[in-house]
């Protein structure tokens, strides 16, 4: 019973941190970054690779979730060509993405991250 009741609790805590997130990258993300392929972006609207395709390449370029995570959250707040993990194309066509430092907080970035990646 009071085992159940822990399990509960646990459960809601992680549904609503989830749901946050999810609401935080689609205020702070999508608005360049199409997140899932049903947002009708029109072409020449498209700002940046879609969020999908930005995940791939984090996920193919780091072994372990953690140092993906911290990536995220350390371009987010200090994008540079050096670190891009994108070909310059990306940068040529679409422009470095612009830091994003003062527009969440370190707490929110975390959260964006963990989403991104663990979904
Ligand atoms: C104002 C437009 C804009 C917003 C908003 C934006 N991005 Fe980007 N992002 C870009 C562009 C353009 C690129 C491709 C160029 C580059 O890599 O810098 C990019 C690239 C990236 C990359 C890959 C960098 C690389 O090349 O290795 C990551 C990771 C990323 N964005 C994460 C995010 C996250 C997370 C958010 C939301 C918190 C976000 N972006 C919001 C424009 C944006």
């Amino acid at each position: 019973m009071k085992k159940s009741l822990i399990f509960l609790i646990l459960f809601a805590l992680s549904s609503n941190a989830s749901t946050d997130a999810q609401a935080l990258v689609e205020e702070k993300c999508s608005s360049c970054h199409m997140i899932n392929s049903s947002t009708k972006i029109k072409q020449d609207k498209i700002s940046a690779p879609p969020m999908w395709g930005v995940m791939r390449k984090v996920k193919d370029a780091f072994s372990t979730d953690e140092e993906g995570i911290a990536f995220i959250i350390d371009y987010v707040k200090n994008p540079s060509e050096e670190k891009m993990l994108f070909p310059k194309a990306t940068k040529e066509h679409f422009g470095l993405m612009p830091s994003l430092k003062n527009e969440m907080s370190n707490e929110e970035l975390k959260a964006i991250a963990n989403y991104l990646y663990k979904g």
